[in-house]
C-alpha cells in the first residue's frame, strides 16, 4: 500500500496562494463547475457514496449531514468552516489553509450549493491570524472571477463568505460554543437539540464542518467517481491527513490512505523515533485521545479498528512519545491543559479536572493516598458520563488509558 498519497493535498507546493490562476492551472474550480452541473440531490448522493466522514473529530457522515441541512429551509442559511484547530498536536488544517486555501473555499461553495446556504463564514483560530491576509486575498480573487457573490459562474447560486477571528479558547472549536462566541457571548456549548443544522448562528439553520472535510469534498467532486474510494478500506474509504509530531525524526502533515498501521506511519513517514530511542506510547487523536502502548502500533488506522477498541481517530494527530518521557509529567501537562480550558459551565468537568490535577500532583510528589486509584476511577467515570460536552467527557481519557496499559508506571514507580 502506498504510504503517503496526494489527493486532498495534490495542490500542495504547486501554486503560491492566493494566486487564483495558479490554482486553476492545476484543475482548480473544475469541481465547482461539475457540482453546479449536477442537481443538489445528485451532488449530495455523490458525497454520501464517497463514505466521507467529518474530519473535525466526531466522524459524522458528511453526506448525511448535508442532506439533513438541506431539509431546513429559511431565508438565511449559514455555512461555517471550522478552522479553530485548537487540539494540541494538530496542525493539518493550518497546512491546508496555507498551502491550498482555494481547495477549502471551493469545497465551501460546493457545499453551499448542495444545502442552499446563503452566507459562509470561515472561523479562523486566533493564533492563525497570520493567515488572515492570505485568506482575504483568496476570497477577493474569487469574487473578482465570479466564484463568490451573486450568480456564481452564471448560475442562480448567490453565496459569499467572510472570516471571523476565533476567540482563542479550545472549547470554541466545539460547534455550538463556536456559534456562541460569534454571537458575542462566552464560548460555552449549547443544549442540543435544537441542532445547529436547524437553529445555529442567530438561530438560523447552520452547517458547521471542518477545514479538511471541505477540502475532501472538492477532491471527491473533482475526480471521477471511485478515485477517493479507491483508497482506504470498505468501511473507511479515502484518505486522512495526519499531524505527526512529538519525538519523531520527520514530523509533519501526511496524507495517508486509511488502513496504514501506526507503526508504518511512524517508521516510514516519520523516519522513526529521534535519537533511535524506544517508543513509550503514542497518543492518537489529540490531547483528548488515549495513550497507546507499543503493542498497539500494529493497529490499522481505520474507523472500524479504532471503534472496535473503543478508541477514536479524532482530529488525526499522532503524537509519538519516547521512552525517556516521564508519564506522570506528561499526564500532568494534559490535566493542566484541560483544567485551563474547561469553560466552567458544568460541575463534572470544572471540578473533576481540578481534582484529577490534585491527585496527579500527589502522585508526582509521592504523597498519593491509598484511595487515589479509586478516586481517579470515580471522578473519571463521573466526568465521562455527566459532563455537558466532549471536552469534559474526554479529559480523563489519557489518564485512564495510562492506568490501563501501564499501571506500574503510574502507581508503583514512586513507592505507592
Ligand atoms: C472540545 C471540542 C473541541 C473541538 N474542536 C474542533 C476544532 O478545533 N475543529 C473542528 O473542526 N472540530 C472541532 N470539534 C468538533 C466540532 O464540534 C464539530 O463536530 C466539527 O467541526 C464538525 O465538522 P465535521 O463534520 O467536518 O467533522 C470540537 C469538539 C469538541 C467537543
Ligand atoms: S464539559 Fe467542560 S467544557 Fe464542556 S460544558 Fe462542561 S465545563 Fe464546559
Amino acid at each position: 500500500m502506498k504510504k503517503n498519497v496526494a489527493l486532498i493535498t495534490e495542490n500542495f507546493h504547486h501554486y503560491i496562494p492566493p494566486d487564483l490562476a495558479g490554482y486553476k492551472h492545476f484543475g482548480g474550480f473544475t469541481a465547482l463547475k461539475k457540482a453546479l452541473a449536477l442537481s443538489e440531490e445528485d451532488l449530495i448522493e455523490r458525497i454520501e457514496d464517497s463514505g466521507l466522514r467529518g474530519r473535525g473529530g466526531a466522524a459524522y457522515p458528511t453526506g448525511k449531514k448535508m442532506r439533513q441541512s438541506k431539509a431546513y429551509q429559511d431565508d438565511i442559511k449559514y455555512l461555517i468552516c471550522n478552522a479553530d484547530e485548537g487540539e494540541p498536536g494538530t496542525f493539518k488544517d493550518r497546512d491546508l489553509l496555507e498551502q491550498d486555501p482555494f481547495g477549502v473555499l471551493e469545497g465551501m461553495v460546493i457545499t453551499a450549493y448542495a444545502v442552499g446556504a446563503t452566507h459562509g463564514i470561515l472561523y479562523l483560530r486566533e493564533e492563525y491570524a497570520h493567515l488572515l491576509e492570505l485568506l482575504q486575498g483568496a476570497m477577493a480573487a474569487m469574487r473578482r472571477e465570479g466564484l463568490l457573490g451573486q450568480g456564481i459562474l452564471g448560475t442562480a447560486l448567490d453565496f459569499d463568505m467572510t472570516i471571523f477571528s476565533g476567540a482563542g479558547a479550545y472549547i470554541c472549536g466545539e460547534g455550538t460554543s463556536l456559534i456562541e462566541s460569534m454571537e458575542g457571548r462566552p464560548g460555552r456549548p449549547r443544549n442540543k437539540p435544537p441542532y445547529t443544522k436547524a437553529q445555529g448562528l442567530y438561530l438560523k439553520p447552520t452547517l458547521v464542518s471542518n477545514v479538511e472535510t471541505f477540502s475532501a469534498i472538492t477532491a471527491i467532486v473533482k475526480h471521477p467517481q471511485g478515485v477517493f474510494t479507491g483508497y482506504g478500506t470498505q468501511k473507511s474509504p479515502g484518505t486522512k491527513l495526519i499531524s505527526l509530531c512529538g519525538n519523531v525524526n520527520n514530523p509533519g502533515t501526511y496524507e495517508v490512505p486509511f488502513g496504514l498501521t501506526l507503526e508504518e506511519i511512524i517508521t516510514e513517514l516519520g523516519h522513526g523515533v529521534a535519537g533511535d530511542k524506544g517508543i513509550k506510547f503514542v497518543q492518537v487523536g489529540g490531547i483528548s485521545g488515549p495513550l497507546l502502548p507499543r503493542a498497539c502500533l500494529k493497529m490499522p488506522l481505520t474507523y472500524e479498528d479504532f471503534d472496535a477498541e473503543g478508541l477514536s481517530i479524532g482530529s488525526g494527530a499522532v503524537l509519538v512519545v519516547d521512552e525517556d518521557t516521564d508519564i506522570l509529567d506528561f499526564l500532568d501537562a494534559v490535566a493542566a491543559f484541560f483544567k485551563h480550558e474547561s469553560c466552567g459551565k458544568c460541575t463534572p468537568c470544572r471540578e473533576g479536572n481540578r481534582q484529577l490535577m490534585n491527585i496527579l500532583k500527589r502522585m508526582r510528589e509521592g504523597t498519593a493516598l491509598p484511595s487515589d486509584p479509586e478516586n481517579i476511577q470515580r471522578i473519571a467515570h463521573t466526568m465521562k458520563y455527566a459532563s455537558f460536552c466532549g471536552l469534559g467527557k474526554t479529559a480523563p481519557t489519557a489518564l485512564l488509558s495510562a492506568i490501563k496499559y501501564c499501571p506500574e508506571e503510574i502507581f508503583m514507580r514512586r513507592g505507592q
